[in-house]
């Protein structure tokens, strides 16, 4: 049998993490979180790709590719708060979805209290740093496998 899929899309900026306001954003790099994420699909016999891209229209392709995966971890960074095509997108594939945020949102400005996604959301995980990418995958897989 071939293993579960799960997908970790990360929207603009975030092929910056490490260097990018480490105060909002810690100092792990994608790659890092890429690592962790490997780690915890090997233990949970799942497997785990990455996408990072800084354009609306390559994760809209990118989510509609992911029709057949058991699940998405997402972080679509600032398009969080702007794009109904990712929202659409989301919609159209039904895959089950976590919303992830590395900063607490909450704690930040007024438009980033607003996400055109969440509510399509199986979870929405804000202000946990880069383990809220790990938190995310482990939640899927117990979806996936429930
Ligand atoms: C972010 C929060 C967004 O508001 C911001 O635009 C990002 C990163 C986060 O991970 O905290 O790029 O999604």
């Amino acid at each position: 049998m071939t293993r579960p899929t799960f997908a970790v899309l990360n929207g603009p900026n975030l092929n910056l993490l490490g260097t990018r306001e480490p105060d909002l954003y810690g100092a792990e790099r994608l790659s890092d979180i890429q690592q962790r994420c490997e780690t915890v699909a090997a233990e949970l016999d799942v497997a785990v790709e990455f996408f990072q891209s800084n354009h609306e229209g390559a994760l809209v392709d990118e989510i509609q590719r992911r029709r057949a995966d058991s699940g998405i971890v997402l972080n679509a960074g600032a398009y969080t708060h702007t794009s109904i095509a990712i929202r659409d997108a989301l919609a159209a594939v039904q895959v089950p979805f976590v919303e992830v945020h590395v900063s607490n949102v909450f704690a930040r400005e007024d438009f980033r209290h607003r996400s055109y996604l969440s509510d399509l959301a199986s979870g929405v995980i804000v202000g946990c740093g880069a383990d809220g990418y790990e938190f995310a995958l482990r939640r899927l897989v117990v979806l996936a496998t429930a």
